[in-house]
């Protein structure tokens, strides 16, 4: 049977911890080499920039052969499911499938139903999100050098509707830290938070002493009626101005998964400033994926 990740809590005991390890290894230019004939796929039904082109970055650099299967020219067009893609990718020989895909755990059913070939979760609708968490972390650990357990972090925004923010949570609490707040309105609050969350409507005190803002687009494709909420309203009271990172600690990073909506979540001089770790993001996006890709295909995480 082949190891996949669709979601954190795939990742047993200290595996996270070797992930991270073998990720900053390959920031500092150590990189492991897969055999050639090792073949990957990237198969997308959403929109992506940064996800999907830094996995076949990733595959590419580890000297993997490397397919993107685009959908708009693919035989999905045809009727085709997407269980029978993923056998014609596996009959090729495909040892893995990265998967983006609007259907919450489609790729669950999908990786039971081929239990021989790796699946990478690359986000399904709004339930995990596994690489971004992954890579977060990294980024994380590298500005903090890091005590976790004292860590605060703080993310803000359209939480209801993120994916990235259940498989950010579960990965930094597997880390041990011990302060997670949410920020948002009430509509942008999901309805169950997890036992070790706090829900913070105010942003003034949900920013207080954070050492991490992570911000979040508003996901407006996730959800029908943009009426529902009032932009501008969100945009008065839940904006990152500069005046506003200042109520966090001085030392306090700005993180966004991309992509942004630039003077929405974010002003522009936050986005573009000293304290914003968003372009770092992005370039350990490639480290931690050429990490996940080693472990799941290899297992060499030494
Ligand atoms: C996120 C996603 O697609 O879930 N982006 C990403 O993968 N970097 C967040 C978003 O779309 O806002």
């Amino acid at each position: 049977m082949a190891r996949s990740l669709l979601e954190i809590t795939d990742l047993a005991g200290d595996e996270l911890q070797q992930l991270l390890t073998l990720a900053q290894n390959i920031a500092e230019k150590n990189t492991p080499k897969l055999a050639k004939d090792i073949a990957v796929a990237t198969v997308f039904f959403e929109n992506s920039t940064r996800t999907r082109v830094s996995f076949e970055l990733a595959a590419k650099r580890l000297g993997l052969t490397f397919c993107n299967v685009d959908i708009n020219v693919s035989s999905q067009a045809k009727g085709e499911t997407v269980l029978d893609t993923c056998l014609t990718l596996k009959a090729m020989g495909f040892a893995a499938v990265i998967m983006r895909h609007k259907q919450e755990r489609l790729i669950n059913q999908i990786a039971q139903q081929v239990p021989d070939l790796t699946f990478i979760n690359a986000g399904d609708g709004m339930h995990a999100h596994p690489s971004q968490a992954l890579l977060d972390a990294l980024t994380i650990n590298q500005q903090k050098k890091v005590d976790w357990p004292a860590l605060k972090i703080t993310i803000v925004g359209d939480i209801k509707h993120s994916r990235v923010t259940p498989s950010l949570t579960a990965a930094l609490t597997k880390l041990g830290v011990q302060q997670i707040i949410y920020c948002a309105p009430n509509y942008f609050l999901p309805e169950q938070l997890p036992p070790n969350v706090a829900a913070i409507e105010d942003l003034a005190a949900a920013l207080a002493d954070s050492d991490v803002i992570y911000t979040l687009r508003v996901q407006q494709e996730r959800f029908d009626a943009l009426s529902e909420i009032n932009l501008q309203d969100y945009i008065d009271n839940y904006q990152i101005t500069k005046q506003r990172l200042l109520i966090a600690k001085p030392t306090c990073r700005l993180m966004h998964p991309g992509p942004i909506n630039r003077n929405v979540e974010l002003a522009d001089a936050v986005a573009d400033s000293s304290q914003s770790d968003i372009l770092k993001q992005v370039e350990n996006g490639l480290y931690m994926r050429m990490a996940m890709l080693t472990f799941l295909l290899n297992g060499d995480v030494g």
